[in-house]
């Protein structure tokens, strides 16, 4: 089965939302890791509630993005992930690692790519009084936010939102989306 690890920096509800997919049954994957780069990350005791295995590689410990990194890669070396998810992983990634997982590493980025990558995605459609904005999942390549897109899902923008608002709408899309791309994806594997 295709094993699966997550790299998380917050409340995972999207790491969630895909591990409760697989064991589930509706996605061909096992999840075999969720990373995070912080230990206060709200989503590592969901995971370990799923009884995921956890790690923290803490990026503040290390001096470089290439030592970070490395010591990622040595973990992954453990537990031998086929794919990686990036879910809510506030970290950019060096091109010598995506190039690693070319093809093999998906993100989920809040907004309709190619707008708005970055941060910040739900004040800047906001600002730009976009009539729609949404959630894109994409294949990870050097370039931040970039990359084939796999799949998007659109929420309308109303008179009344905030980024808050906003952001908590397009939420509800993505729980559906990542995992709905990923069990399309891993049929391709
Ligand atoms: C999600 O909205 C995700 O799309 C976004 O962070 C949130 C994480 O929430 N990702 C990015 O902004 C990546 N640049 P979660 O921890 O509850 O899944």
């Amino acid at each position: 089965m295709t094993r699966i690890a997550i790299f998380i920096s917050g409340g995972g509800s999207n790491m969630v939302s895909l591990v409760d997919a697989m064991q589930s049954g509706e996605i061909d994957a096992e999840p075999v890791l969720v990373l995070a780069n912080t230990a206060d990350a709200g989503g590592l005791v969901k995971a370990q509630a799923r009884g995921v295995a956890t790690e923290v590689v803490d990026h503040r410990k290390y001096s470089d993005r290439a030592s970070f990194e490395a010591e990622i890669t040595r973990i992954l070396s453990e537990y031998v992930p086929d794919v990686i998810c990036l879910a809510g992983f506030m970290r950019v990634l060096t091109g010598e690692f995506t190039a690693k997982w070319e093809g093999r590493m998906l993100n989920i980025h809040p907004s309709l790519l190619p707008n708005y990558k970055g941060l910040n995605t739900h004040q800047r459609a906001l600002d730009a009084g976009d009539a729609e904005a949404g959630v894109s999942v994409h294949l990870v390549t050097a370039e931040l936010d970039d990359g084939p897109i796999l799949g998007q899902r659109r929420v309308p923008v109303l008179p009344e939102d905030t980024a808050e608002s906003l952001a908590a709408r397009v939420l509800i899309e993505e729980h559906k989306l990542y995992p709905d791309v990923l069990r399309d994806f891993v049929k391709t594997l």
